[in-house]
């Protein structure tokens, strides 16, 4: 029960890693506020009991972060942790990509955490200690030319997650990164894993030899959310089946 009595914001809570997340957090003792779209995340709330709440969330809104966050520190008095999670990755490359399209994943994969992080910042500031999750990606580092915006979000977000530490950290925030590599859920099979071919291109660049599974995210978001990080900020975790360590494309399987 590492998370005892922490009160954690999830974006993008409704189902994928967010959900993961939430599941896991409430399992270490932590109570959850889930914000998304998807109105099923109402359903997957109450199944956590009174340790999770709902609330619906458009994080390319400001106001509606800021409701998420009021709403958080209304219920259970305070806000522990935040995670900047909620994301998109439709496809688009440098000559295809609308302005439109572009501006809508910078705003939910990017801007989004930027206002998140500036409205809970003095609420944990006042607390003197809190911790902040922005869910990074390999791709903030490794290219593919189809997901274009999704490629420059993650690597602002990187940045974001490097600034935001060192500002907050004489106030006893953290602020840290978890950059997953291909992992088991609707945005992975739409991106990256639509076919058998797409499947196997994949694995060619992943020495572990198989996609990740949510939970295996979530034991890493607990552990950063945790005490057992205090001495951990400014840093994104990669948790990639060994891809960014790799030199070479594996034999197919
Ligand atoms: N699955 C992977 O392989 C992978 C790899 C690297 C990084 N990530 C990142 O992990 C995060 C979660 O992705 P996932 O794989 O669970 O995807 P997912 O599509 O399963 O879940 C994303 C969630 O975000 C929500 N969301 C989308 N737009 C939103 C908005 N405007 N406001 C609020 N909620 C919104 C969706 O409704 C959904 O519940 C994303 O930031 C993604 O970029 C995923």
């Amino acid at each position: 029960m590492r998370l005892a009595g922490r009160r954690i914001l999830v974006t993008g809570a409704a189902r994928g890693l967010g959900l993961a997340m939430a599941r896991r957090f409430v399992a270490e003792g932590a109570r959850v506020l889930m914000a998304d779209v998807l109105p099923e995340g109402a359903d997957r709330a109450a199944e956590l009991g009174d340790s999770a709440a709902f609330i619906t969330c458009d994080v390319s809104s400001r106001e509606q972060i800021a409701a998420a966050i009021d709403t958080i520190i209304a219920r259970w008095g305070g806000i522990d942790c935040l995670v900047n999670n909620a994301g998109i990755a439709p496809r688009g490359d440098i000559l295809t990509e609308t302005p439109e399209q572009f501006g809508q994943v910078l705003a939910i994969n990017l801007t989004a955490a930027f206002h998140a992080i500036q409205l809970a910042a003095p609420h944990m500031i006042a607390a003197g200690k809190g911790v902040v999750i922005n869910m990074s990606s390999v791709n903030a580092v490794l290219t593919i030319p189809g997901l274009l915006a999704y490629n420059v979000a993650k690597g602002g977000l990187d940045q974001l997650t490097r600034n935001a530490a060192v500002a907050l950290a004489p106030h006893g925030v953290r602020v840290v990164g978890i950059a997953p590599g291909t992992i088991l859920t609707e945005l992975a099979r739409t991106a990256v894993l639509a076919d058998d071919a797409a499947r196997a291109m994949i694995l060619s660049r992943t020495p572990l030899g198989r996609a990740g599974e949510p939970e295996e995210i979530a034991a890493i978001a607990a552990f950063l959310a945790s005490d057992d990080a205090s001495y951990i900020t400014g840093e994104t975790i990669v948790a990639d089946g060994g891809r960014m360590a790799l030199n070479y494309t594996m034999p197919p399987t």
